[in-house]
């Protein structure tokens, strides 16, 4: 009904945010297309939740624009608010109010021609149907989560913006939480979630961009990232202890670059992963070390680390 039929699901151009002083949000571009699943990953204060929170319209970029279905944040911020369901970084729930009577507010609040339906299905998606009359301030953290989706849904809406859904969730609690994002997906929702969960965001996520200090460092598909990133990474583990004779067949390998080491095994940078790595294992069985696995590194959190290490690395490099 709000959607507009062409352009992508969000689009920021040039849209920036500073709180006073302090730049939040660097000028970002960024295109989401529909049905896409995309992930905003980066450390605490990168920008993250300002992101979200300019698409949502409930703060106003300081610079360039931002869009929903192509409904501008600023201009058109009814429909964009009609076209999303946010789940904010705190649930901000009605902690007195049942499960019920949260949802029904939300509903009634969309204007929706038929609450009592809306609520139900809602809560049924979230598996909510039968605690409906519990009070939100008796749940535990788990079943808020996924009150506070079943309010983003209620209305059905086409976009869904996602601040840490699986936030403080024990490991089944976030598979379910992640298998109920997967179903919106399916059923043609487009999805941009902040996450800190980098395996979540690996299995989940089409597309991540990565940022720092409000600055975007990184944008692609998770197997961009890490062959663009990691291509080079080995990691080796072993028995044995890691003693200096280790050490320094390590450091002996003549393509070895930055050397991470870890309990019963080592992960190091090459200059070129098919002529060192053999080199790197003879060394280390020489040194004693019973290599157990050899493995290119390739997840998401390495991509991550890795890219945290590069960008304070200038600065460094400076002072040596
Ligand atoms: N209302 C505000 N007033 C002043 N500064 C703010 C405000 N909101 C955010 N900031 C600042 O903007 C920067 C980015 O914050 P943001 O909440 O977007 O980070 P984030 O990436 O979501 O972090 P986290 O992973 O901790 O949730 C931080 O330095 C933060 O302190
Ligand atoms: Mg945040």
């Amino acid at each position: 009904m709000h959607e507009r039929a062409a352009g992508p699901a969000i689009e920021l151009r040039g849209a920036g945010r500073n709180f006073g002083e302090r730049v939040a949000l660097q000028p970002l571009d960024l295109r989401i297309e529909r049905g896409e699943v995309f992930g905003l990953l980066g450390p605490n204060g990168s920008g993250k939740t300002t992101t979200l929170r300019v698409l949502a319209t409930l703060i106003r970029p300081s610079r360039g624009t931002g869009a929903v279905l192509s409904w501008d944040v600023v201009d058109d911020a009814t429909q964009v608010r009609r076209s999303i369901g946010v789940m904010p970084e705190k649930p901000s729930l009605y902690e007195r109010l049942s499960i019920d009577d949260n949802l029904r507010f939300w509903a009634e609040a969309h204007e929706l021609p038929d609450v009592e339906r809306a609520v139900a299905s809602a809560l049924e998606f979230v598996g909510l149907g039968d605690r409906r009359r519990e009070r939100v301030g008796q749940l535990s953290k788990g079943l808020k989560q996924r009150v506070a989706l079943a309010r983003a849904i209620v209305h059905r809406p086409p976009v869904l913006l996602l601040d840490e859904p699986s936030s403080g969730l024990d490991p089944s609690a976030a598979v379910a939480m992640e298998g109920m994002i997967r179903d919106l997906v399916r059923d043609g929702a487009t999805v941009l979630m902040n996450t800190h969960r980098l395996a979540e965001a690996e299995r989940l996520c089409d597309r991540v961009a990565i940022l720092r200090e409000g600055e975007l460092l990184e944008l692609g598909t998770p197997r961009q990232l890490r062959s663009r990133l990691l291509g080079n990474v080995v990691e080796v583990e072993f028995n044995g202890t890691v003693d200096l004779p280790v050490r320094r067949a390590v450091e002996s390998v003549a393509g070895v670059g930055e050397v991470q080491w870890g309990r019963g095994g080592v992960s190091c940078r090459l200059a070129d992963a098919d002529r060192d790595t053999p080199d790197l294992v003879a060394r280390l069985v020489h040194a004693g070390a019973k290599v157990v696995s050899v493995r290119q590194a390739g997840d998401l959190e390495r991509v991550y680390l890795e890219l945290m290490a590069r960008s304070t690395r200038p600065g460094l490099e400076e002072a040596a």
